[in-house]
């Protein structure tokens, strides 16, 4: 099969594209990204020289490109997006013209190529934000609250249009927060993890007890690759990590592993809006994939720790800021609710 892999060159997008090589040894990947500050070809260097694999840089929202590209394509894996929460309160519409126009793009390019198998890869973050009690299926309503997921939402919904309109052979998966080797460190666990490395203090927002349902990112990687093979056409498929953590809970650990103590914990303003709790019941993709999530959260996080350990020029080239145009250094290191020394000290403590 000869596969479309657009956001490649992001955290899940290039864990998958080393996940399809290895594991399906007649495939071909080409990778589609236009490799903004999150998309990195450091991330695709374990393949770089692999027959299969061939990197296209590129916009998901120029036409004449993707039509280009996919009607010599079986299928079409669509990762690219904007990602991160924080950025998506500081700028809404570049969220709205790659997440959802660059989706349509797509879904456009594949009828007119007759037909193209198209897997959209969503989030959790759709169905809005839960209570103590329950956890979010393939049937809880949407009720976005970000524009991140806001926009999500939208390319959900237009994916779901294609199959009942056109009848495009389309599949959606919902997943909870990913963690692993190669995420950006904007994000909770290699943002702490990085600031931790370079003897600096973890931003934890609120109270701290936001919770969130980790995921090792492989378990979602296979979990994409059953339904692209193995989905039910018109189907969505929820993946979690059955492994809920408090953010000071999930601070308190990486602190423990890291040889750390809690008088590295900077107690910072809330994020505006901030869901208050995700939690997945996967139990459809259990039943009809046979997909589990099969990496105990422990093993993971020290397997994550130690890949940040070890590749130090990785994320040290990210954090410098020379790797980000200046107008983006303010998210560095977590910074975009740290308001130069103004943060307020939120109730609840570590
Ligand atoms: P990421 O930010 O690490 O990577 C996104 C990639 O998309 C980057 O390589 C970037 O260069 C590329 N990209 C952005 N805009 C583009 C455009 N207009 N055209 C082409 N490429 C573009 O994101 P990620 O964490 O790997 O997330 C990948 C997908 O998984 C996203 O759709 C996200 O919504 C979804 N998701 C992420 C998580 C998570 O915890 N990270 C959880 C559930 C779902
Ligand atoms: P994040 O990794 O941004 O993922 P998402 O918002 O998509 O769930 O954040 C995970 C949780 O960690 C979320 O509740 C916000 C919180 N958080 C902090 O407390 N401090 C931080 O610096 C960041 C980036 C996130």
């Amino acid at each position: 099969m000869r596969i479309l892999i657009t956001g490649g060159a992001g955290f899940i997008g290039s864990n998958y594209v080393q996940y399809v090589l290895n594991q399906h040894p007649t495939d071909e990947v080409v990778v589609l990204d236009k490799l903004t500050y999150a998309g990195n070809l450091e991330n695709l260097s374990p393949v770089e020289r692999n027959p299969r694999y061939h990197f296209v840089q590129g916009d998901v929202c120029d036409a004449t490109l993707v039509d280009r590209l996919v009607k010599r394509m079986d299928a079409v894996v669509h990762f690219a997006a904007e990602s991160h929460v924080d950025r998506s309160i500081q700028d809404p519409s570049s969220f709205v013209r790659t997440n959802v126009l660059g989706t349509q793009v797509l879904l456009d390019a594949c009828r007119k190529a007759g037909g193209i198998r198209l897997h959209h890869i969503s989030t959790d973050e759709v169905y809005g934000s839960l209570g103590t009690d329950g956890a979010f299926t393939e049937l809880t309503s949407y009720d976005p609250r970000s524009p991140y997921s806001a926009s999500k939402a939208g390319s959900d919904f237009l994916v779901r249009a294609a199959w009942h309109t056109h009848g495009l052979p389309v599949t959606i998966s919902n997943c909870s927060n990913n963690y692993g080797p190669y995420q950006f460190p904007e994000k909770f666990i290699p943002l702490f993890v990085t600031n931790l490395l370079k003897n600096k203090k973890v931003p934890l927002y609120g109270d701290g007890m936001n919770i969130r349902d980790w995921i090792y990112v492989e378990d979602h990687c296979k979990g994409v690759d059953l339904v692209l093979r193995k989905g039910k056409l018109g189907e969505t498929y929820c993946f979690g990590g059955r492994s809920e953590r408090t953010n000071a809970e999930l601070t308190r650990l990486i602190l423990f592993e890291m040889g750390f103590g809690k008088e590295m914990v900077e107690m910072v303003k809330d994020r505006p809006g901030h869901d208050r709790r995700y939690a997945i019941d996967p139990t459809k993709a259990e039943t009809e994939l046979g997909w589990k999530p099969e990496t105990p959260f422990l093993y993971g996080l020290r397997k994550t720790i130690d890949w940040y350990r070890q590749n130090e020029d990785w994320w040290r080239n990210i954090k410098s800021g020379e790797y980000l145009a200046s107008d983006e250094q303010r998210y560095e290191a977590g910074e975009s609710f740290v308001v130069s020394g103004k943060s307020s000290v939120a109730r609840g403590s570590l």
